[in-house]
Parts: C-alpha cells; structure tokens; sequence
C-alpha cells in the first residue's frame, strides 16, 4: 500500500482513539491522538495555575510544553500523564484551552510538522478540515451522546471505577456545545469527509466499515 495519511475527525467519546489504534495496527501505520495534546495543554495549566486569559503567561507556558508519544506513553516534559490527562477536570479545562488561538496554533504546526512522511491516522476535531485538509482518507465519526454515555459507563463499571450515567451523559453533552461552538475550528463535518455513524454498530463492526471504506478510497 502506497504511504498515506488518514484523518478522523468527531465528538467526544465516539472511539475514534480505539478505532485509530486498531486500523493503524491492522495497516502498520502510527496513530497520532491529537486530543491527547490538547489535554497536555489543559493539564499544564491546571497544575501550574496559568493565567490562560493573559496572553503573556499563556505564550510563556506553551513555550515549557513539551509533548512526546512513547509507544502507549504520553510525555510531558518528560512526565508521564498518560492516565492523568484523562481525569474528567483535564477533559473540561481542555475543552476550554483548546478554544484558545494560540494553543491551536502551537499545536496544529506540531501536529502537521509530525505526521509530513505520512504513514500517520490522526483523530481529532479539526484534521479533516485544518491539520490535514490534504490526506488521502478523511472521515467522521459520530454517534448519539446516548451511545456514547452508555458505552463510556459500560466502560467505567468494568474497569471498576464507580459511575454515574447521567453524570455522563452531561458531560458529554456539555463538551459536544463547547467543541461544537467555539470560534475556532468548531468540531463540524467537513463537506468531502465520509460519515460513519457508530451508534449502533461494535468496535469490530466499525473497524470493518472503516477499512472497507479505506480500502475504496485509495
Ligand atoms: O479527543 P479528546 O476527548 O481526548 O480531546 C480532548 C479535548 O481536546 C476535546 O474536548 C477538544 O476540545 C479538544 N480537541 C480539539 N482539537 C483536536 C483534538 C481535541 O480541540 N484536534
């Protein structure tokens, strides 16, 4: 197969991430979690209490960033955040900085600096229509919030972390309205990206769906 780069864009908690990594180990190919940038943003300032509606403090702190992939590792500034980036107040601070130009900025250049030999799937919001308008297969992923709170509860209750579906739920929704109608790059389907929905297909469904859809695309 000739080197591509494949774009997956959509809401919250839809499995692009999960998807992203069976596709890219079915194809030999690298996943980049864009999200899990954004959430390196969002936890830097957390902890480091950064004033991120100054702009100075904001330049000065995403000039300490510094993320790196390690196989399954997320590093940041050689800290491994990997699980506390997914605590649900890094979810919510990232859905505000993301907001914020010069984090995209700082981020969007890292992201297309890293993936130009191609060979990359990159999920995220804005990589249909921004990162990568360019890639060979673009796609987006989407799903009722109702799927997606169920199976993210589903999720939870067998890893054994205590649940609350509704809480969920919420969360969900309130991320979707801010992703969905921020200034810039607002989550949207690109007009040339394929919609999958996954409501109410399984993991196995939609990996078989998406590599029949690749398939026919190159
Ligand atoms: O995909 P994930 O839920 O990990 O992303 C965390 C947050 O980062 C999202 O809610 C969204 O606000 C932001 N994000 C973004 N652009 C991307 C990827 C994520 O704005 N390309």
């Amino acid at each position: 197969m000739k080197k591509i780069n494949i774009a997956i864009d959509g809401p919250s908690g839809v499995g692009k991430s999960t998807i992203s990594d069976r596709i890219a180990e079915k194809l030999n190919m690298r996943h980049l979690d864009t999200g899990a940038m954004y959430r390196c943003v969002a936890y830097y300032v957390k902890k480091n209490h950064v004033d991120y509606e100054n702009k100075q403090a904001l330049q000065e702190a995403l000039d300490q960033i510094h993320i790196r992939f390690d196989g399954d590792r997320v590093l940041l500034n050689g800290e491994d955040v990997s699980q506390a980036i997914r605590m649900n107040e890094v979810s919510m601070m990232a859905s505000i900085t993301s907001a914020l130009p010069e984090v995209r900025q700082k981020l969007v250049s890292l992201q297309q600096e890293a993936v130009k030999d191609k060979g990359f799937i990159v999920d995220g919001r804005d990589i249909c229509s921004v990162v990568l308008p360019d890639a060979e297969v673009k796609l987006y992923m989407d799903a009722t919030p109702e799927a997606r709170a169920g199976r993210r509860y589903k999720e939870y209750i067998k890893k054994g972390i205590e649940a609350d579906y509704e809480t969920i739920f919420q969360d969900i929704v309130a991320r979707d309205y801010q992703d969905t109608h921020r200034a810039i790059s607002p989550l949207k389907k690109a007009d040339d990206a394929i919609l999958v929905d996954t409501s109410d297909l399984t993991i196995d469904e939609v990996v078989e769906t998406v590599l029949d859809i690749i398939d026919k695309e190159i």
